[in-house]
């Protein structure tokens, strides 16, 4: 790695939003550095492969320290999520904490580990939904997890005032990844819901919010702001 190139880091870049977000960067010539199980098979990306949910703190950050030793320009962008079909009546404990473990104290704990290293002009950009906002049947654990996902993004704002590394919290729609298409599995009348959410009625696609997420990052009049990137959401 050049450490004269900023560097972006993201969390889930081997499919979907991530991907693209990195192929973005990836152009604007950043260094990238994808953290999945999977690796990013882009050419030029650098990978920790790891499980979030399951490796141990110690783990994470002692690979973080190894593929980020000098303080730089950084880019954080908290992306990967796990979301589980569950209610308040039915929602697994196992799966609950997974999806706090993986949509929230893992940003956190990023977070944390990683802003000794952040020059000013970096940025912690949270990815969260128009489920940060707002709730709909079925989705009990991860709602809870992307409305924490705004409280931490609004948190850290708070806390770095004056550092000159802003944060914000991108907030897609629906959009056509694999997460989306397991949620509606078998279900074309889901499908045809979702999609009419979108004022102009179509799925959104993942190089529209990646765009979005790229925008966010560079622009630090962003800071503590919600960007949402769902193509005019129509409420019913
Ligand atoms: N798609 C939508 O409609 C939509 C709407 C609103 C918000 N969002 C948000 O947008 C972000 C990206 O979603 P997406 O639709 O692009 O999802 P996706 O295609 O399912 O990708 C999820 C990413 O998270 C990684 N990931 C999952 N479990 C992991 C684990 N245990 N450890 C490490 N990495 C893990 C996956 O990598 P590996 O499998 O390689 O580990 C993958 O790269 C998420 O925060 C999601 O909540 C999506």
């Amino acid at each position: 790695m050049n450490l004269e190139k900023p560097l972006v880091i993201i969390t889930g870049a081997s499919k979907g939003i991530g991907y693209k977000t990195a192929e973005t960067f990836l152009d604007n010539r950043f260094d990238v550095l994808n953290v999945s199980r999977n690796a990013c098979t882009l050419t030029g990306v650098s990978n920790i492969k790891l499980d979030l949910i399951s490796a141990t703190d110690e783990a994470i950050k002692n690979k973080l320290s190894s593929h980020v030793p000098h303080t730089r320009r950084i880019i954080l962008i908290h992306n990967s999520s796990v979301c589980y079909n569950d209610t308040v009546q039915n929602f697994n404990a196992a799966h609950w904490q997974d999806t706090l473990r993986l949509n929230v104290t893992i940003p956190a704990l990023l977070s944390q580990w990683l802003l000794p290293q952040m020059m000013p002009q970096s940025a912690i950009v949270f990815i969260g939904s128009t489920l940060s906002e707002k709730a709909v049947g079925n989705t009990c654990s991860y709602t809870v997890s992307k409305h924490a996902v705004l409280g931490l993004m609004r948190t850290v704002c708070q806390d770095l005032a004056g550092k000159f590394i802003h944060t914000c919290c991108v907030c897609p729609g629906v959009t056509d990844t694999e997460m989306f298409r397991l949620r509606v599995e078998n279900n074309p009348a889901l499908l045809a819901k979702l999609t009419r959410l979108q004022s102009d009625d179509r799925l959104l696609q993942p190089q529209e919010i990646a765009e979005a997420i790229f925008m966010a990052a560079t622009h630090p009049i962003f800071n503590g702001a919600v960007l949402h990137a769902n193509g005019g959401q129509i409420e019913r």
